[in-house]
């Protein structure tokens, strides 16, 4: 098959980028590893910031999210017994997450793509990526070969088209943090109402709304310590100590399900194109998981390059294009260095010969500026909502 625009991977990346070159009538293949069914039932992230909600609005991709996404404009803090509310909604002039699972928005966005005559390729590795430095790209999977302009990697860390670019193009950049979070689904009695997140001495533990009756919670625990060592009971206590507080008034945790490890690192790619081929979303940088960016940042990829590539086909203009590398990766790093130093608030230090309440009264010393009003507060609130345009 040849295209004007393959694409490796149909998660929030591939899915938007496909959107939005489709209704601008320009050709794309998407071939994607797993069934429908299994792309539309993995549970991710669920925060999604304001900028990603008004690009997804203004391109009418935002039906479902607006219906049945909850709005969400504050966080709760715990630390030392103190509860403190930062509502950084109010102080990002009214810019607030959205609260809709992942999986729903993929699944929203595979109905407006063949809504919009896309045929996406479920059930299909791709086995082999071609990506030459001058030349239309390739990809091979099974029982189908597409050759493109322009081929997009949206496969994610572990996929076959940032492998496929020479290592000294992409120049990885890594980084590995001193622990790891434990995560699970919770059965709640109530919905949580909203982020809360607990600074501890035994460690960081934090709660995410999900849905009515899920909660997503979080655990840090040492580094390389695997889910096998956290049978239900242990995690029920871990949760049960850190986020106990002198307020309470979080909903009860019931069934615990879906307990895994979140590996903490990062890497981010100096170089996200090579020839034809681009990376986008986890392909291209996996960011310090705390804040949710990782879904927000892949969108914001798909709709830079969205953007170029209509430009280019519209308006033989390539500017756009040559500069997509270096313009998202200024941005992805300033959300980077934003979710870095967020991690750092959150978790425990496990190095150091310090006394861990000396960093916890550090910590709530930070957590009390988020909370009162000011510059310090202001730039949270704005980098947290992801305030402004993409
Ligand atoms: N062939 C085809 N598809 C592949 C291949 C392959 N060889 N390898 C991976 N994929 C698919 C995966 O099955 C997945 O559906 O690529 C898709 C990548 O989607 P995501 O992992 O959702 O990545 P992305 O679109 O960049 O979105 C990043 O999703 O991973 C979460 O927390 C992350 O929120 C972030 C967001």
């Amino acid at each position: 098959v040849r295209t004007q625009v393959a694409i490796v991977g149909a998660g929030p990346a591939g899915l938007v980028l496909a959107c939005v070159l489709l209704r601008a009538g320009i050709s794309v293949e998407i071939v994607e590893r797993q069934t429908r069914e299994a792309v539309e039932r993995r549970a991710r992230a669920g925060l999604v910031e304001h900028r990603v909600v008004e690009y997804l609005r203004a391109h009418r991709l935002a039906d479902g999210l607006v219906a049945h996404g909850v709005r969400h404009g504050w966080c709760d803090f715990l630390g030392l017994g103190e509860r403190l509310r930062v509502d950084y909604a109010a102080r990002a002039g009214g810019a607030a997450h959205w609260v809709y699972p992942q999986q729903f928005l993929v699944r929203d966005l595979i109905d407006a793509l063949e809504t919009a005559g896309g045929r996406p390729h479920f059930a299909r590795p791709v086995t082999a990526v071609h990506a030459p430095a001058a030349g239309r790209p390739r990809l091979r999977c099974p029982g189908l070969v597409v050759e493109a302009d322009y081929l997009v990697g949206c496969d994610g860390q572990h996929g076959v088209t940032r492998a496929a670019l020479p290592a000294a193009v992409r120049d990885d950049l890594s980084h590995r943090y001193p622990y790891d979070w434990l995560t699970v689904l919770a059965e709640v009695d109530r919905p949580v109402e909203g982020v809360v997140y607990a600074v501890h001495e035994r460690g960081f533990a934090g709660m995410m709304p999900r849905t009515a009756q899920l909660a997503r919670c979080y655990v840090q625990i040492p580094a390389e310590d695997g889910a096998e060592r956290w049978p239900d009971e242990r995690v029920r206590r871990e949760l049960d100590a850190r986020l106990r507080t002198a307020h309470g008034g979080l909903p009860h945790i019931g069934r615990l399900t879906d307990i895994g490890v979140l590996r903490m690192r990062s890497t981010i790619s100096q170089r996200l194109c090579h020839g034809g081929v681009f990376l986008a979303g986890d392909a291209a940088h996996l960011l310090a998981p705390a804040g949710a960016k990782g879904m927000n940042a892949a969108v914001a990829d798909a709709a830079d390059l969205a953007d170029s590539l209509v430009r280019h086909y519209h308006d033989g203009d390539d500017a756009p294009l040559a500069g997509y590398s270096a313009r998202r990766l200024e941005q992805v790093w300033r959300v980077q260095a934003f979710s870095d130093w967020l991690l750092g608030l959150l978790n425990t230090s496990t190095t150091g010969a310090g006394d861990v309440r000396f960093d916890l009264r550090l910590k709530l010393e930070h957590i009390r500026r988020l909370a009162e009003t000011g510059p310090f507060s202001t730039d949270f609130a704005h980098q947290y909502a992801g305030a402004g345009e993409l």
